[in-house]
């Protein structure tokens, strides 16, 4: 264990930086449009239960287990089971599954970027067309985007975990909550504008049944960054004194309230659009909604506050989105930084050179696979679909290995590392949390129904995605 591992300065440093990796592209569009398809109100209720029940205690567990071992997943995992332990592999798993999704996750803000700048540069009429998102994805732009983006990463990243991961929270985040804040007040301006936050909270119950409810625990889990050792990593810069109980629930509180306040700015813009828009009209994909639906919401605003007034929301819209994706990222590529800096003893900036290379070249091939280069566009086929190399890392990674590596984690923390060690950790800086019913709970739900209802999930996935055949 190393010593002089870099700390967040505060507890809120550290509260800002979690809540930076999980306010992400997740909450701004998936959320809001998720709640609306799948019964509104009742889906607003159902997702808040899930997180306070089942993704608050494997959030802690992640937390918990990297604060005491003080490293990164891999790490952590043979930190406590040792280096022969088969536990390992659950320790790079959980290495590699940010390093893959850090290359989808890139690819959507590159395009956010490029979105960005058109919106800035008067270009609002250009991505307005719907078609325009199809050249753009495969023009040579692209890959300027992406060189900026990667710089702006590794320059957060370089400078360490007060300098750059914390100092980027601290800026990052309050602007995000203003710009969000602003667009509300702005959107409820707009005439008709209730009936979007009509239909986005009417409770439906009717519309609950058991995919619904699993693609509402699977959008809670991604949207906390569960799984993907980010809050191991995360849990490892926060000093011992700190009360990590308290910073956890205000990570999640901050995250579910950001996506909540999100549907309050996107279903009302669409519905002073379009006041007959309906649940059908709003795509499931979230890229089909930023990048195309939303421009041409942004567009039609024209008629009422005109050219320059609609530019500069979609312009607020794309640097809110922005914000929200690079201190994502950050925090996805910060995972495998950590790993190469402890384990082959680098330093930052070769680590990120390594990383840079790596995860850039295959982002290069992802961003080819949209009809770029046909081998990755038509990579592979199977349960009956043809996909392109994006859909694979994106099926492999995020729909099948996040709920995996959740699963193990609770397995390892509660079965593997045991209960004591485990209250241990968290009572650190929370004297009370012994004797809590938190404390009862968590045992509880991690030993049982959590790792259960994750490997359900997990079958459930696998079943659909690779054999067309879902349970429900
Ligand atoms: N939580 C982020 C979102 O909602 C996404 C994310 C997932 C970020 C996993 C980091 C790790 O978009």
């Amino acid at each position: 264990m190393n010593e002089k591992r870099e700390h967040f300065s505060s507890r809120i440093g550290f509260i800002l930086a979690a809540a930076g990796s999980a306010v992400g592209i997740g909450n701004m569009v998936g959320f809001p449009v998720a709640a609306t398809k799948n019964g509104g109100g009742a889906f607003l209720i159902v997702y808040a239960l899930f997180v306070a029940f089942i993704c608050i205690p494997i959030m802690l567990a992640e937390m918990g287990l990297g604060r005491r071992t003080q490293s990164d997943p891999q790490g952590a995992y043979v930190g406590i089971a040792g280096a022969a332990s088969k536990w390992r592999f659950a320790g790079w798993l959980a290495v590699i599954t940010p390093f893959m999704i850090g290359i989808f996750y890139m690819v959507v803000t590159v395009w956010i970027l490029g979105y960005f700048v058109y919106a800035l540069t008067g270009q609002l009429d250009v991505i307005a067309d719907p078609s325009h998102f199809g050249v753009f994805i495969n023009s040579k732009s692209v890959f300027v985007y992406l060189i900026a983006v990667a710089a702006i990463v590794y320059l957060i990243l370089v400078m360490g975990v007060r300098r750059g991961i914390e100092v980027a929270a601290r800026i990052m985040m309050p602007a995000l909550f203003i710009m969000l804040l602003a667009m509300v007040v702005f959107v409820l301006t707009l005439d008709n504008a209730f009936a979007g936050v009509k239909f986005y909270l009417i409770p439906d119950f009717s519309a609950i049944n058991g995919s619904v409810l699993s693609g509402a625990l699977s959008q809670a889990f991604f949207s906390l960054s569960l799984g993907m050792g980010i809050l191991i990593t995360y849990g490892s810069y926060l000093q011992k004194h700190h009360d990590l109980i308290g910073a956890a629930k205000m990570v999640a509180v901050a995250d579910t309230l950001v996506a909540f306040t999100a549907g309050l700015m996107v279903l009302p813009a669409i519905f002073a659009i379009n006041p007959a828009t309906t649940a059908a009209d709003l795509s499931d994909s979230s890229v089909a909604m930023i990048f195309t639906f939303l421009p041409k919401i942004f567009m039609a605003l024209e008629a009422s506050i005109g050219y320059l007034g609609a530019s500069f929301i979609a312009t607020v819209f794309f640097l809110l989105a922005l914000f929200a994706a690079i201190t994502s990222l950050v925090s996805i590529v910060e995972v495998p930084t950590a790993t190469l800096v402890r384990k082959y003893k680098l330093n930052r900036n070769k680590a990120l050179g390594i990383l840079a290379l790596t995860m850039g070249t295959l982002t290069l091939l992802a961003t080819a696979s949209f009809g770029m280069l046909d081998t990755f566009t038509n990579f592979i086929q199977y349960g009956g679909k043809q996909k392109s190399f994006f859909d694979l890392i994106e099926d492999i990674f995020y729909n099948t290995v996040l709920p995996f590596n959740g699963l193990l984690i609770c397995l390892f923390v509660v079965w593997y590392w045991r209960q004591d060690n485990f209250n241990d950790s968290l009572s650190e800086g929370n004297a009370n949390y012994k004797s809590s019913w938190l404390q009862k709970y968590m045992n509880f739900s991690l030993k049982t129904f959590i790792p259960v209802i994750l490997a359900v999930i997990f079958v459930n996935t696998v079943l659909d995605i690779y054999f067309g055949m879902p349970l429900f």
